[in-house]
């Protein structure tokens, strides 16, 4: 068996910390970079091996990418409507969930082309009927493995658009629905059950894109060209979460997030963490703001006595990727903490509910699975500790991080490594606030 990385109680964390790009909004400025005519500079793009997968995808469809100094990146795009290159070839996604589910709306609207999507075995059991059912309406075909497991191949098709209730709040279905419709005859709506982020939205608003929103409805209509001058990417707020949340339950601690994204649509885990008490001073975007912009900005992070909250299923995809981290502080809130509406995280890169439920129990804490969530009960005392399997997952790796630093014998993570999936430099950020 593989050693595991061990994480034992730790003193306060203290000082400031930039933390690694967001990588939702790297994923689509390479993407969206790609379709643009003109070379788009991205500034401060995540280097991560997700959004690796994504450049060297549109490498493949003939997209020119130049590695600059200081994180930037130089997208030579090939157009919305190109020529794509690889026909018939291999698209190997490997872990990157946003690629697999974005690429196919642009693929889908090239008519004559062919792609085959694959990737790694978390990637392989994680499904795609979500995007392939609304482009089949459009007019592409889709074949799945299984009809709904990669790998799975996009046959282009000139598309017709349409309005479509998302089964789920995804933002990444959302976002291959609107780049189809992009390409598609007529307008496409797309209807939300309820937000998820939107950086897709701000971004193709920012490339001349218009979208017309009524309430849960986005509307795009088909559009020529895509124009989009300099991207800069904000600090990712799902990887400052760990830094955030081991900064609220380590006693005495005080840390300054820098340069982070503060976009409504990936604060909930900020709001959910304030409401159970931990003190966060910051310039959070208004819910419900509309913009072409990411707001970035400061937090001022300082821990504190928990107690539990009720997560609600509307502020689930707020918080999606962070929700394990309210388990994590629920073990140490006074009370029982219980997320709802969350079923979406059996599907993540490896089942999270389980993950998060066997591995938080694991290390003494209280806590039980639901069919669309968890509810975990704390008495305010720390976490034993023990050992817990990132599984592959790289937020479980930086949970279990986290969990260690918090516990009071301290955590063995196994699969640490998972972690360069988002944030190459976590183990090294974390210990450096020590
Ligand atoms: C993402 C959306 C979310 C999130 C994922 C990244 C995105 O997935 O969990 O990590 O970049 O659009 P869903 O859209 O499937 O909820």
């Amino acid at each position: 068996m593989t050693a595991g990385t061990q994480f034992r109680p730790a003193g306060p964390l203290r000082g400031g910390y930039t933390p690694p790009a967001d990588k939702s909004i790297s994923h689509r400025a390479a993407l969206i970079g790609a379709m643009c005519d003109e070379p788009v500079p991205v500034r401060n793009f995540l280097d991560s091996e997700d959004t690796r997968s994504t450049l060297d995808a549109v490498m493949t469809l003939g997209a020119g990418v130049e590695e600059e100094e200081d994180d930037c990146v130089l997208i030579r795009g090939v157009g919305l409507h190109a020529p794509l290159e690889a026909t018939g070839g291999l698209l190997d996604v490997g872990n990157a969930g946003t690629l697999m589910r974005l690429l196919p709306g642009w693929l889908a609207g090239q008519p004559g082309g062919v792609w085959t999507l694959d990737g790694d075995s978390s990637i392989r059991r994680r499904p795609v009927d979500r995007v392939a059912e609304p482009l089949r309406r459009m007019g592409a075909t889709v074949d799945a493995r299984e009809g709904r497991f990669p790998p799975f191949t996009v046959r282009g098709a000139e598309l017709t658009g349409i309005e479509y209730e998302l089964p789920v709040a995804s933002a990444q279905v959302k976002s291959c629905v609107l780049i189809a419709g992009m390409m598609a005859a007529g307008s496409t709506t797309v209807v939300e059950p309820s937000a998820s982020r939107d950086h897709t939205e701000r971004l193709l608003r920012r490339a001349r894109v218009s979208f017309e929103r009524d309430g849960p409805r986005i509307t795009v209509s088909q559009v020529d060209e895509l124009e989009l001058e300099e991207i800069v990417v904000p600090g990712d707020p799902s990887s400052a979460a760990f830094v955030v949340a081991a900064a609220i339950l380590v006693r005495g601690s005080r840390v300054v997030v820098k340069d982070v994204g503060l976009n409504w649509t990936r604060t909930g885990f900020l709001r959910i963490a304030e409401r159970m008490g931990a003190v966060i001073v910051g310039d959070l975007e208004e819910p419900g703001t509309e913009a072409d912009r990411e707001p970035a900005g400061e937090l001022d992070v300082v821990s504190g006595p928990l107690e539990a909250t009720v997560v609600e299923p509307d502020e689930a995809p707020l918080a999606i990727d962070e929700l394990t981290l309210v388990a994590l502080l629920g073990a140490y809130a006074e009370g029982e903490t219980v997320v709802r509406g969350a079923e979406e995280l059996r599907l993540k890169e490896s089942d999270r509910i389980a993950g998060v439920v066997e591995g938080l129990r694991g290390l003494g804490a209280d806590i039980e699975s639901t069919p669309d969530g968890f509810a975990v009960r704390g008495d305010g005392s720390p976490l034993r500790g023990g050992t817990i399997q990132a599984n592959g997952d790289h937020r479980m790796a930086m949970l279990g991080a986290v969990a260690g630093l918090a516990s009071a014998e301290g955590v063995e993570v196994v699969g640490m490594d998972a972690a360069a999936v988002s944030y190459p430099g976590f183990e090294q950020d974390l210990r450096s606030l020590l």
